[in-house]
């Protein structure tokens, strides 16, 4: 039905001020962005904001046609739910590391608390009739506290990042009952196949559902829930027009200019250590030791905003980027040559395509990573007549996707390095032939196709009879 309305939940929103300033913000803002701008609706999530006595009632606004509505949140808040149980506890066990883990109580009791809190707030806005669209590991259990408060509407989830092994996720205290909050949930989605198959293992063994593997339906206790994998995409038109403004031909031209004759091979992340950021910068410490010669063929430019400065293990790994930046930069410049340019500050969508565009080469090589999007516009901004090489980690979700890239194992220094010279010395034809098979995903499992799966399911699988 065209009438029922979108109603997305996630812990961040593209606050209107905020837009176009890409980079920092991640792939989720992004896409919602452009997912709501499509259909309409209401965007409810936190306005980024610390306040000693937050109010329930949301802040409303409108914005293209998109009604944002956000609240504040107590500075301990903050701390127990977005630093601690988010980004302390859940993000490092779901990208696989455990040893960054905190396995804290009154963490856990802080992202209860928040998830309370969201559905307090943002109840008096839901209609019958809304489709609501939950985001993410900040709110897993917000379906379940919109139940409880008797809501049937259709509700789905979408986590952006991995799905851990079970053997790792059952280092979580209490993680049977954060798993069986998502089955308040009538549809659940997954980046890719490999984090879906993971879920269902879960399910299965450890909360002993029924799990029909082919369909993704769970079964347990009287409910039921569907998991499928949708991967992500890049909203393909809107880059593709910033590609063709004077920023992004500026910006591309200042690259030219300043690398010459060299050529540039870029990287753009959050400074985060999922990222696989200083594994990277091994491999091309390793590339300059094999191949001493082909130091002044080649200059990495790595854009890497610094993201959830106030958690220890951001602040590690910023500090250690910086040693092995300083470290290669050292041992390998010229007076008339740095070999690294590390960059700290965000970019508009416009100059990153300008980045991508004039780097023959991206290196995109996350540890983990949900899908990866920044790997996808490499490809979108590339000039079909002369296309660079994307190195892509084997382990990012985009890699299932993306198999016509050089793929690496981006904990193997030399896997890296050897990469780099295959792409160096790659031929305009392979070259070509490569992207050719790239961009059909790239441009065709575009976003708002994401969006339009998630939602057709969504409004497929709904219930009879809701939870509540
Ligand atoms: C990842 C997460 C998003 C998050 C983004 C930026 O992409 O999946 O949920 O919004 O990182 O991180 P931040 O903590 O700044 O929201």
């Amino acid at each position: 039905d065209k009438d029922t309305r979108l109603v997305v939940i996630s812990n961040r929103v593209a606050v209107p001020k905020a837009r176009g300033a890409a980079g920092a913000q991640g792939g989720l803002a992004g896409a919602l962005n452009a997912a709501l701008t499509q259909t309409g609706g209401l965007w409810f999530g936190w306005s980024g904001e610390e306040h000693p006595d937050p109010a329930v009632e949301p802040k409303v606004g409108v914005y293209d046609g998109v009604t944002m509505a956000t609240i504040d949140l107590l500075p301990q808040d903050v701390e127990e739910y977005y630093n601690g149980y988010a980004n302390s506890t859940l993000w490092p066990l779901f990208h696989y590391r455990i040893d960054l883990t905190a396995y804290e109580r009154d963490f856990a009791m802080g992202y209860e608390r928040v998830n309370e809190r969201f559905a307090v707030s943002v109840a008096p806005l839901i209609k019958p009739d809304d489709v609501i669209w939950v985001h993410d590991y900040h709110l897993i259990p917000l379906g379940e506290r919109l139940r409880e408060r008797g809501f049937k509407n259709r509700m789905g989830f979408f986590l952006h990042i991995p799905w851990p092994p079970t053997r790792l996720f059952v280092s979580l205290p209490y993680h049977e009952r954060l798993v069986r909050t998502m089955l308040s949930y009538d549809l659940v989605g997954f980046q890719c196949g490999e984090w879906l198959e993971s879920f269902l293992h879960y399910c299965r063994k450890e909360l002993g559902a029924n799990v029909d593997e082919q369909t993704g339906r769970i079964d347990l206790d009287g409910q039921t829930t569907i998991a499928r994998a949708y991967p992500i995409g890049i909203d393909y038109d809107h880059f593709m027009a910033q590609g063709v403004t004077g920023e992004a031909r500026q910006t591309a031209q200042r690259v030219l200019s300043s690398t010459r004759r060299r050529t540039a091979m870029i990287g753009v992340d959050r400074l985060d250590y999922s990222k696989g950021l200083p594994e990277r910068l091994d491999g091309i410490g390793r590339f300059f030791d094999r191949f001493p010669e082909r130091v002044d063929d080649l200059v990495f430019i790595q854009i890497a905003p610094p993201s959830r400065e106030d958690i220890g293990s951001y602040q590690q790994i910023r500090a250690l980027l910086e040693q092995k930046t300083g470290q290669i930069n050292g041992a390998r410049s010229k007076i008339d040559i740095v070999p690294i340019r590390y960059v700290n500050q965000g970019h508009t969508t416009a100059q990153l395509f300008g980045c991508y565009h004039a780097c023959k080469i991206g290196l995109v090589t996350p540890l983990r990573d949900g899908m990866n999007l920044v790997a996808k516009e490499y490809v979108a901004a590339q000039d079909p007549e002369d296309p660079g090489v994307l190195i892509l980690s084997m382990f990012a979700g985009a890699a299932q996707q993306l198999d016509a890239a050089l793929l690496v194992n981006p904990h193997s220094p030399d896997d890296i390095a050897s990469n780099i010279r295959l792409a160096l010395e790659m031929d305009r034809a392979e070259r070509k032939e490569r992207w050719e098979q790239l961009i059909v995903t790239v441009r065709d499992d575009n976003v708002q196709r994401w969006t339009e799966n998630f939602t057709g399911d969504l409004a497929t699988v709904g219930r009879l009879v809701g939870g509540g």
